[in-house]
């Protein structure tokens, strides 16, 4: 099996290496008649995009989008959807290390493992400039779901939390850190440079909330709204966590405090005062804002040097030089929206499915 694709009604499949000649994603089951452009899938890879602070990739990449099919006259037609991004900025020289020996944490071993050849330049799919085919992706998935809201950014990077009595929503694009509390964003800038002289790298939690999620999408049991969330979440490159409203803390509270409590509210919905369960319970939508938190480990291309092995099976060590993110966390801030924004698109097609609504 190859699994490059995700989603059962919006359902999407990327394509495309990190130092091949360009990558994409084609995006089938977008519902006809509505409106698409370029301009609506851009913004969302230009905040992706590598190389716009010092704190991620120096890599230069435009990452213009163009739509090859599947739009008509500004609108969806119904059919497939072909996205197509150019590589421009491929040094594969640059990984001339990699080819010759494994990056522990990277997945350099895994896939000689089981494929026995890897393009290694770049890291090749296992690359995360995959993720800018999912942002595209995700910008269409966004059209299809208009009543909703999404909102991601950083909550930890390299161990240091934001206050959440901080949180200020005008700041998240005020900083290179996709970060909601000024005073943090600030610590960060340091720990940032003092994690990249010393050639290391730090981890990072990504918060995203979708507000306006009506409450009814999602399903029960094996296709719960929470495990769609975990399983989007989880395919992204680094991902080593993923907690749904409070996630494992919910397992250190009792359960009147764990309770979400409900009120009278308008038109015989409910107000509910407190969102531990992060907006969805039995794996169906409350109509709360849904809330996952994603934890992403630290680069492992690092220029410290680690024990590893070549591919021969001799003892060696390896410095990672090339261009890389010394923190993965700030630019997967676009991918875990998109993620969310696709499982959503998905979601509310299926629920259509099902109940006509
Ligand atoms: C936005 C983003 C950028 C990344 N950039 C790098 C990078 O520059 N260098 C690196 O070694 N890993 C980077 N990664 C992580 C690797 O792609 C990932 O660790 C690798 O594919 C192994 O997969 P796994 O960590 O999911 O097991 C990045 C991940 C994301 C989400």
């Amino acid at each position: 099996m190859s699994w490059n694709s995700f989603g059962r009604v919006f359902r999407f499949t990327t394509w495309g290496e990190s130092h091949g000649p360009a990558l994409g994603a084609v995006v089938d089951g977008c519902p006809p008649g509505l409106p698409l452009g370029e301009a609506d899938i851009q913004p969302w890879l230009d905040k992706r995009r590598p190389g716009t602070s010092r704190f991620t990739t120096q890599r230069q990449e435009p990452d213009r989008v163009r739509i090859l099919s599947g739009v008509f006259e500004g609108k969806t037609t119904g059919t497939p959807i072909s996205l197509s991004i150019e590589n421009v900025d491929q040094r594969s020289k640059d990984y001339s290390e990699v080819a010759l020996a494994y990056r522990p944490g990277h997945a350099d071993y895994a896939y000689d493992a089981k494929y026995g050849f890897r393009d290694y330049r770049g890291g090749g799919r296992s690359s995360a400039r995959e993720t800018a085919a999912r942002v595209a992706a995700g910008a269409v998935a966004r059209i299809a779901i208009p009543e909703v809201r999404i909102r991601g950014y950083l909550v930890e990077l390299g161990g240091d939390r934001i206050d959440p009595a901080a949180f200020d929503a005008a700041q998240i694009d005020a900083n290179p850190f996709f970060c909601p509390d000024a005073a943090a964003a600030a610590r960060w800038e340091e720990i940032m440079d003092r994690t990249r002289k010393a050639g290391s790298s730090v981890g990072a939690v990504v918060e995203c909330v979708a507000e306006g999620v009506p409450a009814g999408w999602g399903a029960p049991l094996y296709a719960k709204l929470d495990s769609e969330l975990a399983s989007a979440m989880m395919s992204i490159n680094a991902v080593k966590g993923v907690e749904i409203g409070d996630g494992f803390e919910a397992a250190r509270l009792t359960g009147e405090r764990n309770a979400d409590p409900m009120r009278p509210g308008p038109d015989g919905k409910p107000v509910f005062l407190a969102n531990h369960a992060g907006g969805i319970a039995g794996g169906i939508a409350t109509g709360q804002p849904v809330v996952v938190r994603v934890a992403l480990k630290p680069t492992s291309s690092i220029l410290t040097p680690v024990e590893t092995i070549t591919r021969e099976g001799e003892a060696s060590d390896i410095r990672t030089k090339g261009r890389h993110d010394p923190c993965v966390g700030i630019r997967a801030v676009p991918v875990v929206e998109a993620m969310m924004a696709l499982v959503l698109a998905d979601q509310k097609l299926l629920h259509r499915a099902q109940t006509g609504r």
